[in-house]
């Protein structure tokens, strides 16, 4: 186990994932933990993340008393990431300042011809240069005792540092960031020669080992049970549950009449031909667009929907409690890793900050007084991870690339109140005919998501010769790591100019068609 301690840089978690990449398990705690939830792990190496404070202001975050001393007397090397680096040259008796010149973006390194020596980097690099990503305003300017310099800026700054009697690493740039072109080979060479880790966490090991657990947890007559959303971690949760424990796993497909084009059936039939689960599916759409009626605020639709699922899960759970005459134990969730890393949050800028903006709900939230207990199988991975575990559980690609659809549905792709004339309808036609035009195109992949927004506004056109006050729609898509920030997907001029003309010819009602071409932040990439 690799672990990386968190000072809430952007890219902490890149640092966790490109590790895992590397067929090593690594985990991410916050950067200022105690020392027992450090050792308690037992890591083979820890990782510093960078971070946006500087180590000379009062809430300069650390990691704690003993942590150097741990790490040399039990040869954990230790690597430190840009502020992870200053933070350990610090704490080591070298100085900090702040930078003359501040170095962002891409920049080139020069390696020392001996470098080769200090572990850091592979005899192949030493000599060379490198093009690395920058990203800091203080910059290191002398050195604790035992530490040798082994890169510089071409500005001369110090880009990386070495003490390898200790083990003690330093890089000022960022090697997880795919701008820095080498920078792979030097976590490689890192982890495996320095460190001495062997890459043995495979997805096919996650996966027994998941069973194991599930089947340790769940007595042999106790019952599970899952909402299924129809997105790629509620279907392989739900999978792995059935592949650990068979029949006594109960799922159920809400229709909450704001899914897309046919969605139900499209949903329902996968679940039954390809992966053989059984799922009660629940026609509610009749009870959730009765309690949005005449609701315009973004906020408050999102509570009815979650509110909603919650009554609407509680039945489905109180139903089986009579048909099998006992209840249900256990409630699966499709939590993710980044959902529950604690991280150390960079000061005012908002990172954590989805669940602060809008109240975002998953399917099957947690419902108290039903005293389930959780099960969340894929706690551990990140999105990319589960559907390589979704490959090995044979979850078809259709399911395991779909892209990400949230829980309210369309209730936040209609602005104001959903239930207004025919405002849904539109939305799903205009919706299926973007999104079967990107899959024509082949770009369905390339995009990270793409959907259509209803506007509660109406536009005057020309259509057959005759005026027409109709509809405006907008048209989505963006590209994104993990919906935490977006930019905007760049379409060519006649794919546009097609789907336009696609979309006017068939929706009836719309005359108008836009594109959101606004990156995350400033915009979100929901409209509500
Ligand atoms: P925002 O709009 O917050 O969206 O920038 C980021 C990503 O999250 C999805 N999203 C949700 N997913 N429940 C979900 O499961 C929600 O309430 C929810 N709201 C937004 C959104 O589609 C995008 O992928």
């Amino acid at each position: 186990l690799v672990l990386v301690l968190d000072y809430g840089s952007q890219y902490t978690h890149l640092i966790t994932r490109r590790i895992r990449q590397l067929s090593v398990l690594s985990l991410c705690i916050s950067g200022t933990s105690p020392l027992s939830s450090i050792s308690d792990l037992r890591p083979r190496a820890v990782v510093l993340s960078g971070g946006p404070h500087s180590v000379h202001t009062d809430a300069a975050p650390s990691f704690p008393d003993g942590f150097l001393r741990y790490a040399e007397e039990n040869g954990v090397p230790v690597l430190g990431i840009c502020y992870g680096m200053q933070l350990l040259v610090q704490k080591l008796g070298g100085v900090v300042a702040v930078g003359e010149k501040q170095e962002y973006g891409k920049m080139e390194i020069a390696v020392a011809a001996d470098a080769g020596g200090s572990g850091l980097y592979g005899p192949d690099a030493a000599g060379g240069h490198q093009t690395v990503w920058m990203s800091h305003g203080d910059e290191v300017v002398r050195l604790p005792e035992g530490f040798n310099v082994v890169a510089r800026s071409v500005q001369g700054s110090v880009a990386a540092i070495a003490d390898p009697s200790r083990k003690f690493y330093g890089l000022q740039y960022h090697p997880e960031v795919t701008h820095s072109t080498q920078g792979m080979e030097t976590l490689q060479h890192f982890l495996f020669d320095v460190c001495g880790v062997t890459a043995d966490w495979k997805m096919q090991d996650v996966l027994e080992e998941e069973i194991r657990v599930i089947n340790g947890m769940v007595g042999s007559d106790e019952h599970v049970i899952c909402a299924l959303s129809g997105g790629v971690d509620s279907t392989v949760a739900a999978t792995l549950i059935h592949k650990a424990i068979g029949d006594r796993l109960h799922c159920v497909f809400v229709d909450n009449g704001l899914l897309r084009y046919k969605e139900r059936e499209r949903v329902m039939s996968t679940f039954e031909r390809d992966l053989h689960l059984p799922v009660t599916c629940i026609d509610a759409s009749e009870q959730f667009l009765s309690k949005l009626k005449g609701v315009k605020d973004p906020e408050m639709k999102r509570k009815i929907i979650g509110r909603e699922f919650i009554a609407i899960f509680d039945d489905f759970a109180h139903e089986l409690e009579q048909k099998l005459g006992k209840r249900p134990t256990f409630l699966v969730q499709g939590t993710l890793y980044p959902d529950v890393i604690e991280s150390c949050p960079p000061p005012g800028s908002g990172r954590t900050h989805s669940h602060t903006i809008k109240s975002h709900h998953n399917v099957g939230g947690l419902p108290k007084d039903m005293k389930l207990k959780l099960i969340e199988p894929l706690k551990l991975l990140f999105k990319d991870e589960v559907r390589t575990l979704g490959s090995i559980l044979n979850v078809p690609d259709s399911f395991l690339k779909r892209h990400p659809f949230p829980g309210p549905g369309l209730a936040v792709r209609v602005l104001g109140d959903v239930t207004e004339g025919n405002a849904l309808e539109i939305l799903r036609q205009v919706d299926e005919i973007f999104i079967q035009s990107i899959r024509d195109a082949g770009l369905y992949d390339s995009i990270w998501q793409a959907f259509a927004v209803f506007l509660p506004v109406q536009s005057v056109g020309v259509q057959g010769d005759q005026r027409t006050h109709s509809h405006v729609v907008v048209l989505r898509a963006i590209t994104s790591e993990d919906g935490m920030t977006a930019d905007w997907y760049y379409f060519d001029q006649k794919f546009l100019v097609d789907v336009v003309r696609k979309i006017c010819n068939n929706v009836r009602g719309v005359n108008r068609v836009c594109q959101d071409i606004t990156s995350k932040p400033p915009a979100t990439v929901e409209w509500e």
